[in-house]
């Protein structure tokens, strides 16, 4: 069975990994979508965030998953991937309230369409995205929230060598 796990991953953070990882258990096939959104200003480019999941998934020997990046509905991607089931993490009720209204509009736009809810780990349900791009932009120790290989992009990326400044 194929499913799509769709996002943004401006960067991947440890929180999407826990749900790849536990993805790539349970499915055949894994294709994680990076939606390519001209108008939301993002720290990463869709080339680099691409680069950095597969070097992800590279080290964490996720063999079922495959990234892929699309652009429009979600559902027209769904319908070219041959698949009908769409994956989101949920971290709080906040994310169900808006994930559900999603979820219906694509099974509107879709029918059969289903969409799986994974609940985030409480470890990782207070990570996201913009903290960790905030964190970092700071200066900020994000290890605990990203791969080493994001760690290293995202202070490249601040102008902090790789390694912010020798500090972590
Ligand atoms: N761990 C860590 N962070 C998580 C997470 C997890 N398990 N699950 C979600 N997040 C965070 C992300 O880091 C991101 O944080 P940020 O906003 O602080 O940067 C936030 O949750 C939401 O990001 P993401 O999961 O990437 O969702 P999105 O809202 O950017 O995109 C799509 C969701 C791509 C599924 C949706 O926008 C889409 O399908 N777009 C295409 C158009 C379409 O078809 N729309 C539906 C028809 S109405």
């Amino acid at each position: 069975m194929k499913v799509i796990y769709p996002g943004s991953f401006d960067p991947i953070t440890i929180g999407h990994l826990d749900i790849i990882k536990r993805l790539n258990d349970m499915f055949d096939e894994v294709i994680i979508a990076i939606l390519i959104n001209e108008a939301k200003h993002s720290l990463f480019s869709i080339k680099e965030r691409k680069q950095l999941i597969e070097k992800d998934i590279e080290e964490y020997k996720l063999e079922n998953v495959k990234v892929k990046t699309f652009e429009g509905l979600l559902v027209d991607f769904a319908k070219k991937e041959n698949s009908k089931i769409i994956v989101r993490g949920i971290r709080a009720i906040a994310d169900y309230e808006y994930e559900m209204n999603i979820a219906q509009f694509n099974t509107n736009l879709y029918p059969g369409l289903e969409t799986i809810f994974l609940l985030s780990d409480p470890k990782f349900s207070f990570i996201s995205s913009s903290g960790v791009r905030e964190l970092a932009s700071f200066g900020g120790d994000v290890s605990k929230f990203v791969s080493k290989n994001v760690k290293k992009a995202i202070y490249e990326k601040n102008n902090l060598g790789g390694k912010n400044n020798g500090k972590y």
